[in-house]
């Protein structure tokens, strides 16, 4: 029976693996000094000659991105690792049905542990990682330091296993750590983006001109969507200028397969969603009388504040039974367009044609336009007539498509579009909106800089025009503000996101010790919180807290009926392996081990832990439906029905196993040592080849 490896892929074997796709001559094998094992290896003299034209080498000048521990990084997101995602089902909202994770513990590790079951599944990733403004903590991974250089920081460690390091301005490392944290978790992250998936990046001045060419190092310049400026309002205090906005980069994993499947890009007019509302109460209280909805329509316009984003839009004012429009020139765009005889309704001559044409390339069209009732004429026939542009555009194969007065109900509403624009790359909105915001849901002000989950919600609504269940990831979570961003966008729109949140556990306590001023106030204050609800004092309990809080809350809001309501999440803590060590090296074991190694699970560990660890090692998607259920005497678990099946208990018979086969599983998993007999170990693999073949049969 094959074993289960229990640790995350190694990422350079897997790149020489595409090497070889290509050079297969430069590809061979070579021992591995540290474990005697053959691995996949570059044979570089080989690789030389075949590119032998095209090489830069030793000190000859590049354009290239280069800092002290770059190297490392690179190294450090390539390296598998053998650690585990234990579930935490009290902590959990919804466990058994959710689709959303919420996973504690550091987010390189976490990427590299979800590697196999998201590959290419997640649509966008969303990060606002530490700024580096000098007084940020930034994780160190053990890989990338050296010894010497980890005991010099010794002094500016905190309690999270000594990894979260002061990284303040006066360091000589200072850009070049963070630039080493980034790279390593930008690496791992692009692999689980989609190949039509995006990625958007908050950062601020300290580090914007860093990330854009780390960003094109790990994402192809060529890859680069925009960088948006989101302006968060102005201090009277500066000397020189207020800055008052920071940006969020935006790069696709691959901007030809985006523009191949013809995705565009398009928001509401703000607004616009209002307007219609009021035209449909109008409508109730005058019926067909569109003049006088038309009346009434002005005076609302003219009442608005004048903030208020339908202002903008007061120019559709006029009303028909599709709603309130505005007219629009039916001349061809740039001229020469076609000219033929649109016979006027009233005086039955031919209508003056516009100078650059019709803007309908055949009279059918034309006529096609005016039976719609889209093609409103003038007194008569010597000015050529204008197109209504309805508020809620009529869809294009709208023939027999039109609203009448029965489609004016709440549930024609839900699949047509209102008038839309494209975004511009600025865009407003004050910091203390989504402050003021957290600390009402809250109780109390525990976080100091959520982002606004509002805006976060439009922005994910924006870029998933033909994705209404994407997979949205957020692996700095912080107050888990992309959480609520998803409920909120699924609550708005209808859509069916789910989300991956990651917060490391960091120590409230030794954040107090470290921080000043507001924001040693504000990290108290989330001490407090977490010592009422009787929770550890970590940060990633408050972010888990607030999802709670923001998923009760959303519940009492009128939500799209489309929204699966799934407030839920499903958490998850990054631990050590829950094999023993001589899991990993059976080769070393000694005699002394024998008896040790007769069961290889550390025992602290329960058999929903080895689940989740074989979920992660087959990649199989951690949010399916598990069932537990006895069978023979045995605890077996079913997820999502037969897409794995496994008994972790010992003692395990034939009749069980057959019992099994006949459920046929994708995927069966048992412990090594789980079996009444060596014979029945010996046989397992022979009973599912004979009863179902199809299943995977694999050992732990
Ligand atoms: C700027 S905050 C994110 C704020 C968040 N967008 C919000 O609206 O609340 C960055 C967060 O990343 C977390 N973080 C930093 N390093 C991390 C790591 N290695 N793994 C996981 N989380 C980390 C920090 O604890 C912090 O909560």
């Amino acid at each position: 029976m094959e074993k289960l490896k229990m640790h995350s892929a190694d990422l350079s074997q897997d790149k020489i693996a595409k090497i070889r796709e290509l050079f297969p001559d430069c590809v061979t094998e070579a021992k591995d000094e540290a474990t005697g094992k053959l691995r996949l290896a570059v044979d570089f003299d080989q690789l030389r000659q075949e590119l032998s034209d095209s090489i830069v080498e030793g000190p000859q000048e590049r354009y290239r991105l280069d800092w002290p521990g770059k190297r490392e990084a690179l190294s450090t997101a390539n390296a598998p690792i053998s650690n585990t995602l234990r579930p935490a089902r009290d902590e959990s909202v919804a466990f058994d049905t959710t689709k959303n994770l919420f996973i504690e513990g550091d987010n390189l590790e976490t990427l590299k542990l979800l590697q196999e079951t998201y590959l290419g599944k997640v649509k966008i990733i969303y990060i606002d990682p530490p700024y580096n403004t000098g007084k940020d903590f930034i994780y160190r991974d053990n890989f990338a330091v050296e010894k010497e250089q980890f005991e010099k920081d010794a002094g500016e460690r905190s309690a999270e296993g000594g990894r979260l390091v002061a990284n303040p301005d006066t360091r000589g490392r200072y850009h070049s750590d963070w630039m080493s944290m980034m790279y390593a978790r930008l690496t791992v992250a692009k692999r689980l983006l989609k190949d039509d998936g995006i990625i958007l990046i908050s950062i601020d001045d300290y580090e914007q001109a860093a990330l854009r060419k780390l960003m094109d190092q790990v994402f192809g310049e060529t890859n680069f969507v925009a960088q948006l400026v989101w302006e968060k309002g102005r201090k009277n205090d500066a000397k020189f200028f207020s800055v008052g906005h920071e940006y969020m980069l935006v790069f696709a994993k691959n901007l030809t397969r985006l523009r191949e499947k013809q995705e565009v890009w398009r928001e509401e007019k703000p607004g616009a969603r209002d307007i219609w509302e009021e035209f449909q109460r109008l409508r109730g209280l005058h019926g067909e009388d569109f003049k006088a909805i038309e009346a009434d329509l002005a005076r609302w316009y003219s009442d608005l504040p004048r903030s208020h984003p339908a202002k903008k839009w007061a120019r559709y004012k006029r009303v028909d039974k599709n709603g309130p429009w505005r007219d629009r020139d039916i001349s061809w765009p740039g001229g020469d367009g076609p000219r033929y005889d649109v016979i006027h309704p009233d005086t039955g001559l031919p209508c003056e044609v516009p100078e650059a044409g019709w803007r309908y390339s055949t009279l059918e069209e034309m006529q096609r336009q005016i039976k719609l009732g889209l093609v409103e004429f003038r007194e008569d026939h010597t000015q050529p007539p204008f197109r209504k542009a309805h508020i809620r555009p009529i869809p294009e194969d709208a023939d027999n498509h039109q609203v009448d007065s029965n489609d004016i109900d709440e549930e024609s509403d839900e699949d047509s579009e209102f008038a839309t624009q494209v975004r511009g790359s600025y865009f407003y909105k004050q910091s203390q909106v989504s402050v003021k915001y957290l600390r009402k849901l809250m109780g109390a002000k525990v976080f100091t800089n959520p982002k606004d989950h509002e805006e976060l919600a439009k922005l994910i609504e924006y870029v998933t025009p033909n994705d209404r269940s994407a997979l949205i990831m957020d692996f700095f979570a912080g107050s888990a503000s992309t959480a609520e961003a998803v409920f909120k966008a699924n609550a708005t729109y209808g859509t069916n996101h789910r989300f991956i949140m990651v917060q490391l556990p960091e120590d409230l306590k030794e954040a107090e010790s470290s921080t000043t001023g507001t924001a040693k106030k504000t990290v108290q204050t989330a001490i407090r919180l977490m010592k009422k609800n009787r929770r550890p004092l970590i940060l990633s309990e408050v972010s888990k807290e607030r999802i709670r809080k923001a998923g009760s809350a959303i519940l009492t809001e009128t939500c799209d009926p489309g929204w699966n309501r799934d407030v839920g999440f499903r958490a998850l803590k990054v631990d050590t392996s829950n094999m023993k060590d001589i899991y990993y090296r059976p080769d070393e074991l000694s005699q002394s081990d024998l008896l040790e190694a007769v069961d290889n699970v550390k025992p602290d560990r329960t058999p929903e832990d080895l689940l989740f660890q074989v979920l992660v090692d087959w990649g199989v998607d951690l949010t399916l439906p598990i069932s537990r259920e006895t069978l023979h005497g045995n605890t077996v678990f079913f997820v999502d029905d037969n897409a794995l099946v496994a008994c972790f208990d010992t003692g395990i018979t034939e009749a069980l196993v057959k019992e099994l086969a006949k459920y046929a599983p994708l995927r069966v998993v048992f412990r090594d040592k789980g079996f009444a007999s060596d014979a029945l170990k010996i046989n397992v693999d022979q009973i599912f080849r004979q009863l179902s073949p199809s299943t995977e049969v694999r050992s732990l």
